[in-house]
């Protein structure tokens, strides 16, 4: 087990690390299912969490089934009194993303007794309460950020209606759902529901494959994501499309500017290690964005120096050698940002959505497949043995 045994493959190019029976990609034709399904029409009939439900049991729930789900999710939103405290030791300046990923990590301090990843009664229990309550969490770091009171989470309500009101409600008036801006949502987080072995999820399987629990696991995935490489894009792009509007320097310069590797810039929301075609989640955010933004009644430029900026990259040769194309992050932002969400909150949307996925794919390995620690090799490259010196 030394030196030459084993393959080196920087940033898991060509190393399959699990079987998997959740999603299927194929990247040449920009073709994503879960479960079988077309990501296109899950994303057009489905909802977040009757897609949660197939990702993780693997078929669609009958109605029964997914009125039952529904209904603990919302028996579960509500967070411990003293969790609540937690949020006001941390800065008003801290990323949301810290702050979830961190109040995650402490939902275990809560469950000791009925988080052990072997028993499936105790993974049941936390993957509602994981369900009901990191929205609710992601929502009060950012009240959080801005100033604002927590509100108790409303159970009336669904899932993406809860989260909506704990964002943009207040204690002073009641909070009017805007059925667009839910609906538009709602599509958002199914197209991130999953997406196989991407950075996140390898990250939850890695920690989960110790025998940590799931919330360790999925805290872990949450930090993970947070990267600009990944679901930190999103972020980075409106930042990105922001700079050319302040900038002035217009489209055409930046472009050039990334050609030329200065300064490592990218084209945020660019390129993909699956899809050298186009990935179809930006497709599907494409055409909605124009849909949302009029139903929102947003007029945003930033939306169109992302069309610009799309077109001159799909024109280049540099884009088109390396087949960089839109990926997910790349319209997503600009939707956030309509809805009225701050752009620190962008990859916590990620997320969110992520969440059931990276739940079936922890509740595959340990429920389904049977663990086994993943402990990747590597080719020692240091010092031949030497002695300590003796003086
Ligand atoms: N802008 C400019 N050049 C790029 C970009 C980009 N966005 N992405 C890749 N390249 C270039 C890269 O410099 C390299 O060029 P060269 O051959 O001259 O060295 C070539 O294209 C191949 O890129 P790579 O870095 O080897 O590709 P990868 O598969 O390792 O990385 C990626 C994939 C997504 C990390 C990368 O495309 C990237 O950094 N994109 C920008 C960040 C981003 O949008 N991330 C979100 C990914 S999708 C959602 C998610 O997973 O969270």
């Amino acid at each position: 087990r030394q030196t030459g045994l084993t393959a080196l493959d920087y940033g898991f190019v060509n190393t399959s690390s699990t079987r998997s029976a959740i999603t299927y990609i194929d990247g040449e034709q920009g073709i994503l299912r879960y479960r079988g399904y077309p990501i296109e029409e899950l994303a057009e009939h489905s909802t977040y969490l009757e897609v949660a439900w197939l990702l993780m049991y693997g078929e669609l729930p009958t109605a029964d089934q997914l009125g039952e789900f529904d209904e603990k999710i919302r028996r579960h939103t509500l967070l411990h009194e003293d969790l609540k405290r937690f949020f006001s030791a941390l800065p008003h300046t801290a990323h949301p993303m810290a702050v979830l990923s961190s109040a995650v990590a402490a939902l275990s301090t809560y469950y000791e007794d009925s988080s052990d990843p072997h028993d499936p009664d105790h993974v049941e229990l936390t993957t509602i309460r994981l369900l009901a309550k990191m929205p609710v969490i992601a929502a009060y770091a950012h009240k959080k950020s801005i100033g604002q009171a927590f509100l108790y989470p409303d159970n009336s309500l669904n899932f993406v209606e809860n989260f909506l009101r704990l964002n943009f409600g207040n204690m002073a008036e009641p909070y009017h759902i805007d059925p667009t801006l839910a609906k538009a949502l709602d599509r958002l987080l199914i197209l991130h529901e999953d997406h196989e072995q991407n950075a996140s999820t390898s990250t939850v399987r890695l920690v989960g494959s110790t025998g940590a629990n799931l919330y360790a696991s999925i805290s872990a995935g949450i930090q993970a994501l947070s990267g600009p490489l990944h679901g930190g894009a999103n972020e980075a792009v409106l930042q990105m499309l922001a700079q050319i509007r302040d900038s002035g320097e217009g489209v055409g310069k930046f472009v050039e500017r990334v050609k030329r590797k200065e300064d490592g810039v990218k084209l945020m929301g660019f390129g993909h290690r699956v899809y050298k075609n186009y990935d179809p989640r930006a497709k599907i955010v494409k055409t909605s964005a124009d849909a949302v933004l009029e139903g929102l009644g947003v007029n945003d430029p930033l939306l169109d120096i992302a069309k610009e900026l799309e077109q001159f990259a799909l024109e280049d040769d540099y884009f088109k050698q390396r087949r960089l194309y839109p990926n997910v992050d790349f319209y997503t932002g600009v939707i956030y940002k309509a809805m009225g969400f701050p752009t620190r909150m962008f990859t916590v949307l990620f997320a969110i959505g992520r969440l059931p996925g990276w739940i079936a794919h922890w509740r595959e390995m340990n429920l389904d497949g049977g663990t086994k620690i993943g402990r990747p090799q590597q080719l020692y490259t240091g010092s031949p043995e030497r002695h300590y010196p003796m003086h």
